[in-house]
């Protein structure tokens, strides 16, 4: 192994792990919590701390039959709405698929709200009747800063969180 590959090979180690903490934290936080609001705070919370690439963590959530409304995030104010037929976010909802964006740039109709922003990654939330409700997205400074390990990790995330989706939907929903 090179001295590159070497270093690379250490940062892919420190990311799984960071995702394995990531996956204990919330897990142990919310053990036995049933409600949206606090479940996606904490998501939100426990990514932007574990995930040194993060400049922007946190949910929009589907609030009418194509339309996704900002949730709980940390980071720079967060635009408000999204339509499906916007966005990485809005293909991530309207796909059901993952989206993992190497150069925002080059994505026809990627939303700037943060001009800094140069990669980002969205993961659709589904709940525990398997209904998507919210898209999960991580944004960057840095170009390219997600992969597959990040797909994988916040994926496991996401299956944590469906057990804590499914509660108070009146204070989820307008
Ligand atoms: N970049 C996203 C919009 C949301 S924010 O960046 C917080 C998108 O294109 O969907």
């Amino acid at each position: 192994m090179s001295h590159d590959e070497h270093d690379e090979h250490d940062e892919k180690e420190e990311k799984r792990e960071s995702y394995r903490l990531a996956l204990r934290e919330l897990d142990a936080v919310l053990a036995g919590i049933d409600d949206p609001i606090a479940a996606m705070s904490t998501c939100a919370a426990v990514v932007r701390q574990r995930l040194a690439a993060a400049s922007w963590t946190g949910f929009y959530r589907v609030v009418a039959p194509r339309l996704l409304r900002v949730g709980p995030y940390q980071g720079g104010l967060g635009c408000l709405e999204i339509p499906f037929d916007r966005g990485v976010c809005g293909a991530a909802a309207r796909e059901r698929a993952a989206q993992v964006v190497p150069d925002v740039d080059q994505f026809p109709g990627h939303i700037a709200c943060d001009a800094g922003a140069r990669s980002e990654i969205v993961i659709p939330i589904y709940d525990a009747a398997d209904e998507l409700v919210a898209v999960l997205d991580v944004d960057s400074h840095q170009p390219a800063a997600f992969d597959e390990i990040d797909r994988e990790g916040l994926t496991r995330l996401a299956e944590r969180l469906r057990a804590s989706l499914g509660g108070d939907r009146a204070a989820f929903r307008p």
